[in-house]
């Protein structure tokens, strides 16, 4: 689970990655949106500070209502209490299960999910629940990570942190696999969707500036940190930033990733496929 306390205060790197998003796709969803007002659902909404800083108070786009859905109860509280208002609300739902009763019928002319799809081990399953969620031609807007330096360390610190033993088992299978952004296409023709804009960002940096930056921003989205003793996650900290710079010979606080950026439409229902 997700570090709610430090995630509010060090979500810097996913608010310059949903800039990013909105930088590559904001006038093509602004074109797409001219006419209509726009009902969304926000997937893996977190604190929901990205929702409201950056979708909401930045992109230009114009909404009528929206949700934020989180597998983390603590999450969804922070969001509702912070940035609850007529406009936007915050609830708990799981996008790998099924939609709960009191949702049936409702559904969202666009949805988003930044930094999210990485942690869905079974991908094909949330995008079946995310179209069920949505009109036909609404659009589906993502960015998720492929790579990150941290995951080759996660690797590394197995041995001396076992608790981190099955940490693969809460990330994509897509991080494995030679060809990431083609079995992401078929999933998304799979599920009903089709593919509008597509970018596959095989280099990208991000520059922490700080060591601490660096640990805080890792920790807070390492679902293992909270089952550590206080003792632990300090050692851990420190160890994670020594194999990073161990891994890249430098002591660099720029940290390497991949991720995929993606708009895809909605064609047609996939639960009576
Ligand atoms: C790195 S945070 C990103 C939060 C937000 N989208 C942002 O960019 O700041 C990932 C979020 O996904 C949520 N999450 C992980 N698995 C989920 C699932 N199966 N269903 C819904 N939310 C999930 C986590 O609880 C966490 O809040």
């Amino acid at each position: 689970m997700h570090n709610v306390e430090l995630y509010t205060k060090n979500n810097y790197y996913q608010k310059f990655i949903a800039r990013r998003f909105y930088n590559f796709f904001g006038d093509f969803l602004k074109t797409e949106y001219e006419s209509q007002e726009i009902s969304l659902i926000d997937v893996g909404s977190g604190c929901g500070t990205i929702l409201s800083e950056v979708t909401v108070g930045e992109s230009g786009l114009k909404f009528a209502k929206v949700l934020g859905i989180d597998i983390s109860d603590k999450m969804v509280k922070f969001s509702n209490e912070t940035y609850g208002s007529e406009l936007m609300s915050f609830r708990y739902m799981d996008a790998m299960a099924s939609i709960p009763d009191d949702f049936s019928g409702v559904q969202f002319n666009m949805a988003t999910s930044f930094n999210v799809f990485h942690f869905f081990n079974d991908l094909k399953k949330a995008l079946k629940t995310i179209n069920d969620l949505m009109v036909v031609n609404g659009t589906l807007g993502c960015v998720f990570f492929i790579w990150h330096r941290y995951l080759d360390a996660w690797d590394a610190l197995i041995e001396k942190y076992p608790i981190m033993t099955n940490w693969r088992s809460h990330f994509t299978p897509l991080s494995l696999v030679d060809n990431p952004d083609e079995v992401l296409k078929k999933y998304l023709k799979e599920t009903g969707f089709e593919i509008v804009e597509f970018i596959d960002v095989k280099n990208e940096v991000y520059n922490c500036v700080l060591p601490e930056n660096m640990a805080n921003t890792l920790d807070a989205v390492n679902p293992f940190f909270t089952m550590m003793s206080e003792e632990q996650q300090q050692q851990f900290s420190k160890d994670q930033i020594s194999k990073i710079f161990e891994l890249q010979g430098s002591d660099s606080l720029v940290e390497p990733f991949r991720n995929i950026y993606f708009i895809a439409r909605k064609v047609h229902s996939c639960s009576t496929d």
